[in-house]
């Protein structure tokens, strides 16, 4: 059984997503065995503790810079023994030093078609408002492996909705929240779990074939 570490920084609808499928015994090979939140005032902490599952506040604002937070953060990982990472709606920029320590062992949830409206600046309901602005017809979620670069690691799994024409951002986040995240994350945490990924390069072979959310 794998131990998963979920990283979460607020509302944790994503981990709620996993709690549910691991409760319908979706997740195999896993189970989440703690969660670690940046936030002191993330809902998603009270998620955890609704779900009997350890719950660690590590404030962003207690280290002075993103690299030291990671190396802190990397030392609570190890310490609690967990063998795979889940950033679900994480939003701190991690340094190398998590890759280095949990290489392809690391899966982020974006709520765009990588490489679509990703990177810097690219996080929450600023992503809806730029696919909005930017006048896209489709737009969904991505489930991709973490590497250096933001949200640049091999893609996992994606979703695409329409975008309609009465969309707001809000409307937006909604639907791909439902359609997309909520569904992709907790079959790309079972496939990690079972060791079904095979990375090549860029790429990500399932083993066992294609997958269909
Ligand atoms: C989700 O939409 C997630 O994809 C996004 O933040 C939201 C968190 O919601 N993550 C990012 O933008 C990371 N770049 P949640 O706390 O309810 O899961």
């Amino acid at each position: 059984m794998k131990n998963i570490a979920v990283l979460v920084s607020g509302g944790g609808t994503n981990l709620q997503a996993l709690i549910d499928a691991q409760a319908r015994r979706e997740i195999n090979g896993g189970e989440i065995g703690m969660v670690v939140s940046s936030n002191p005032e993330a809902y998603a902490l009270e998620r955890a503790k609704q779900a009997n599952i350890p719950g660690y506040v590590l404030p962003r604002k207690n280290w002075p810079s993103n690299q030291a937070y990671t190396k802190a953060l990397v030392r609570l990982l190890q310490e609690m023994g967990a063998d795979i990472v889940v950033l679900a709606g994480f939003m701190t920029i991690l340094t190398e030093e998590i890759v280095q320590a949990y290489p392809n062992k690391i899966l982020n949830v974006h709520p765009a078609l990588i490489p679509s409206f990703s990177g810097k600046g690219a996080y929450g309901l600023h992503v809806h408002e730029q696919a909005l602005e930017y006048g896209v017809k489709v737009t969904g979620a991505t489930v991709h492996l973490v590497t250096a670069e933001p949200d640049g690691g091999p893609i996992v799994l994606q979703k695409a909705i329409d975008i309609l024409p009465w969309d707001t951002p809000e409307s937006l986040q909604r639907r791909v929240m439902e359609e997309c995240e909520w569904k992709l994350l907790p079959k790309a945490v079972d496939l990690l779990c079972r060791d079904n990924l095979k990375v090549e390069g860029r790429t990500v072979k399932i083993i066992g074939g294609h997958v269909i959310v």
